[in-house]
């Protein structure tokens, strides 16, 4: 059973083993090396961590879908419907945050993933907008720590490990002070293999 999350405390990651931490990024003062925020990866479901943020793979009208989208729905129970509908749309590229309701994390992050085109339409630029705006969304709502779902790569399509690079790529060259802890969760053994193996390098 999961424990609901505590605002301000240090958060445990929840479900089957295999939790993995790779790496972070740092900074220096008065010669003393800090971890400014940890990035790791995990495998399984994102419904289950008891993390601040957990974000929805969304669809533009914010509606109840299948994949990562329709286990968070079920997961969070029929006010998230309410909450969605009072919001109504978000841009591909953009976030938006409710609550958690019934889930373990307080706050759930909705943004949309681009759909895979070929690659020539912007698509990674809109992926790599998608954890950005995420990451600035749920500090704007006081989360320091924040679980990413592989965003786009299952009904929108979008390759999978080129995804996993601009998601590496992206948390790492993003500065939020706030943030300690992004987690870049897998669902299936090759998506956990690129992550272990960009967190690595
Ligand atoms: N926990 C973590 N990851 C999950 C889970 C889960 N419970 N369920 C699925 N995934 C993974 C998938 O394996 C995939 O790698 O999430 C990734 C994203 O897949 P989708 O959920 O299909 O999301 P996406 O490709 O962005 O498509 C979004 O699908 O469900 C609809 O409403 C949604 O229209 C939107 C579209």
């Amino acid at each position: 059973m999961n424990r609901p999350a505590k605002r301000g405390q240090p958060r445990q990651l929840v479900g089957q083993p295999g939790r993995v931490e790779l790496g972070g990024t740092t900074s220096s003062v008065r010669g003393v090396t800090m971890v400014a925020m940890v990035i790791e990866t995990w495998r399984g479901d994102i419904t289950t961590l008891e993390v601040d943020a957990i974000v929805n793979a969304a669809n533009s009208s914010l509606r109840r879908g299948a994949g990562v989208c329709g286990a968070i729905f079920a997961g969070a129970g029929p006010e998230l419907d309410e909450a969605c509908a009072a919001i109504g749309y978000c841009a591909p590229g953009d976030a938006v945050v409710t609550p958690g309701f019934g889930l373990p994390s307080r706050w759930i992050v909705h943004t949309v993933g681009p759909v895979w085109q070929g690659g020539n339409a912007g698509e990674d630029t809109l992926l790599e907008s998608c954890y950005r705006r995420s990451m600035e969304a749920a500090v704007a709502v006081g989360a320091r720590s924040i679980a990413f779902p592989a965003i786009s790569t299952g009904v929108f399509g979008f390759p999978p490990e080129r995804a996993a690079c601009i998601a590496v790529a992206t948390v790492k060259s993003t500065s939020i002070p706030e943030l300690d802890r992004v987690i870049l969760v897998a669902f299936d053994d090759p998506t956990y293999g690129y992550y272990r193996r960009l967190l690595a390098g």
